[in-house]
């Protein structure tokens, strides 16, 4: 089955651009990223677009298909019928390079700026055994592929670049809470989460979890947790105290 399919696609760069409209041929078993491909054979050879794998591993195709935010890979033309225009758009909450291809360094800062595992400073190798509950814990989290559609949805910088240098988004705030949740992890997870990474912003509205292609739970298993944990040594007298004492 063939058909002869409607596309708008924005074509542009950082000093501006515009949607234009293609039509461009459909095959059964496709995916929108088969389509950006037939367009740049075919039509518009200059067309920007970043990807890998074509099996919704490597995290680069991400972009905006009728306005959600989607992996090009794993979008099924068989979810559109044939009079359908679809429009392909790049993510919202990035500065534009060049057509769909976006600057997504703000994740990597934001990466960066998250500390590593902190062990205990006289832990040597092989002095501990993780339980295989605590393995499990953080498992969920691991598959991440960093694609940033997360990122890119949660309101808080979606719209508001100036919220950017104080909050860290979903994907980091889920890190800082897989470290917290690790028995040996020793650094100060919760008040940095709060007071340097902006978890306060998060208003738990599920939009990052709703789009993440690896159906990680960000908000029920990280971010919430995460904020009760804040919340049990910022507002609980025993726990401080404990706290305090005993550090973990
Ligand atoms: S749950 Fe929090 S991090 Fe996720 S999209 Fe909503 S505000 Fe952003
Ligand atoms: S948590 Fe999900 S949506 Fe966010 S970067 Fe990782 S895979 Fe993508
Ligand atoms: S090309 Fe790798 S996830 Fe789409």
């Amino acid at each position: 089955m063939t058909y002869q399919g409607q596309f708008r696609v924005w074509r542009g760069d950082q000093d501006g651009g515009e949607l234009q409209d293609y039509t461009v041929e459909v095959n059964e078993g496709e995916v929108v990223l088969d389509i950006i491909h037939r367009l740049q054979a075919t039509q518009a050879p200059d067309l920007a677009v970043r990807w890998n794998c074509k099996a919704g591993k490597c995290g680069s195709c991400s972009a905006e298909v009728n306005g959600r935010p989607r992996l090009l890979c794993m979008t099924r033309m068989s979810t559109f019928t044939e009079t359908d225009l679809i429009t392909v758009t790049p993510l919202r909450a990035f500065p534009v390079e060049k057509d769909l291809v976006t600057d997504v360094s703000f994740n990597y800062t934001k990466a960066r700026e998250v500390p590593s595992f902190t062990p205990p400073a006289d832990l040597r190798p092989g002095e501990y055994r993780m339980q295989q509950i605590d393995v499990e814990r953080s498992q969920e989290f691991r598959k991440c592929i960093e694609c940033f559609l997360c990122q890119n949805t949660c309101h808080v910088v979606r719209d508001h670049d100036e919220n950017k240098p104080a909050f860290a988004g979903p994907r980091y705030l889920m890190r800082i809470a897989e470290l917290d949740m690790h028995p040996l992890d020793v650094a100060d997870r919760r008040d940095a989460a709060q007071d340097e990474f902006g978890l306060g912003y998060c208003n738990i509205t599920k939009c990052c979890t709703e789009v993440c292609p690896e159906h990680i739970k960000i908000t029920d298993n990280a971010l919430i947790p995460m904020k009760e944990r804040v919340a049990d040594r910022k507002y609980d007298p025993l726990v401080w105290l404990g706290n305090k004492l005993f550090r973990r």
